[in-house]
């Protein structure tokens, strides 16, 4: 990696000094305000056990959701404070703001080693404006910047990026681990390498897919996103999900492939319904015969042992997107199978995006997975080859 990350301060200029670190703590909730994943508050704690034991005064910010730059109780940090309290076995202060005097007045009392978490920062929408005066006035609050924060890398905002502007600024060691994960990894894989795709969209992914059929050796297509390659090669798809929109491109796709020798491989088999909803009748047909009146929901078991056989051989896989419609259970055998087999194939094994991440914890194997990176949107840029704005302001090595 060459940026300079958190190691990189001499730990006799980190005592006593206020450091603001950028965490994702957009994790979800559920209608009680409840988190239902803790992961990306418990994969923070490294970076900021390392700060607090070297005599830091530690300064969280994180965005919660899209308030839209208003103050919205159902987006403030309170279940995040809490949790993170429990985890650090520490307390954690909270405030209920991000910037101003109030603020400044808290930061001024915390002591060495102890943590302060500010108010959600996107209730001001100068910071998805990255306004050149509110990232002064987040930098007025500590001597040095660390983003730890790769799930929100890939937005250009004032905590993410313009603070940079105003305080020396390095990686946490998330930040870090992620760019060595999905960077060093995945360009310079062991072979074979297989990328599996799935999810809805083949839009969010177009170019994901056209990076990676530089990379890889073979790529998995399942899930939602396959009905339109199917439509592509001329077939019917009945109720599965379509994007009409992007037929054409499909084609290019299966074209660029065919001229890179890439072996895109495709469900033989779907478990199709009549609709996507728990305990109604299914049944499996071909992958070229779908029913006008059905939809495709998940892959079929010949789609499960075709796949099986590719992830066998594979020494570095990539997954991103689940294969059906897993969170509904009729609905989760392809997805929850691929997740175990995936984690019983002995590669080195990098898993992007949110309900990817979702299917294996659902098949219980995340603890066999070599890195699930925290990072949705964010792991698909950086996939793509594109400059993430909040790694791109860091100090260079
Ligand atoms: C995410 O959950 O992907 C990140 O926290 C970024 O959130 P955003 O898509 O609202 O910018």
């Amino acid at each position: 990696m060459n940026k300079k990350t958190v190691r990189d301060i001499p730990v006799s200029e980190l005592k006593g000094k206020r450091v603001l670190v950028r965490v994702d703590f957009n994790v979800p909730l559920d209608e009680e305000r409840r988190i239902t994943d803790d992961t990306r508050i418990v994969e923070s704690l490294p970076t900021i056990t390392y700060l607090l034991e070297r005599g830091t005064k530690v300064i969280l910010v994180s965005h919660l959701g899209r308030p839209k730059g208003k103050p919205k109780d159902e987006f403030r940090m309170d279940p995040v404070a809490e949790r993170l309290e429990k985890l650090l076995g520490r307390k954690v202060y909270k405030a209920n703001d991000c910037v101003g005097e109030a603020v400044e007045g808290m930061v001024k009392n915390l002591a060495e080693g102890e943590v302060l978490l500010l108010e959600n920062v996107r209730f001001y929408a100068e910071e998805e404006a990255n306004d050149e005066n509110f990232a002064r006035a987040l930098a007025r609050l500590a001597d040095i910047y660390v983003n730890d924060a790769f799930g929100t890398a890939h937005r250009a905002h004032a905590s993410t990026a313009g603070v940079a502007r105003f305080l020396p600024a390095y990686a946490g060691f998330l930040m870090e681990k992620e760019l060595e994960a999905l960077g060093e990894r995945l360009n310079n894989p062991v072979r074979p390498f297989l990328a599996i795709l799935g999810g809805a969209k083949i839009s969010s992914k177009i170019g994901v897919i056209k990076k990676l059929l530089e990379k890889v050796d073979a790529l998995l297509i399942g899930g939602g996103m396959s009905y339109t390659f199917i439509k592509a090669m001329g077939y019917e798809v009945g109720l599965s999900l379509l994007e009409e929109g992007m037929i054409e491109e499909a084609k290019v796709i299966l074209e660029a492939a065919q001229k890179k020798g890439v072996n895109i491989v495709f469900p033989d088999d779907f478990v199709v319904a009549r609709e996507g909803k728990e305990n109604v009748e299914t049944k499996v047909v071909a992958w070229n015969q779908i029913p006008h009146d059905m939809g495709g929901f998940d892959i079929g078991p010949k789609t499960m042992e075709k796949f099986g056989k590719e992830i066998t051989t594979a020494k570095t896989i990539f997954w991103n997107g689940p294969l059906g419609l897993f969170e509904v259970e009729t609905f989760a055998r392809g997805t929850v199978e691929i997740a175990k087999k995936v984690a019983e194939s002995g590669a080195i094994v990098v898993i992007g995006g949110g309900d990817t991440i979702a299917a294996v914890k659902k098949a219980g194997v995340e603890k066999r997975i070599t890195h699930i990176s925290t990072g949705g949107g964010a792991s698909l840029e950086f996939v793509e080859g594109r400059e993430l704005p909040g790694v791109a302001v860091l100090l260079d090595c």
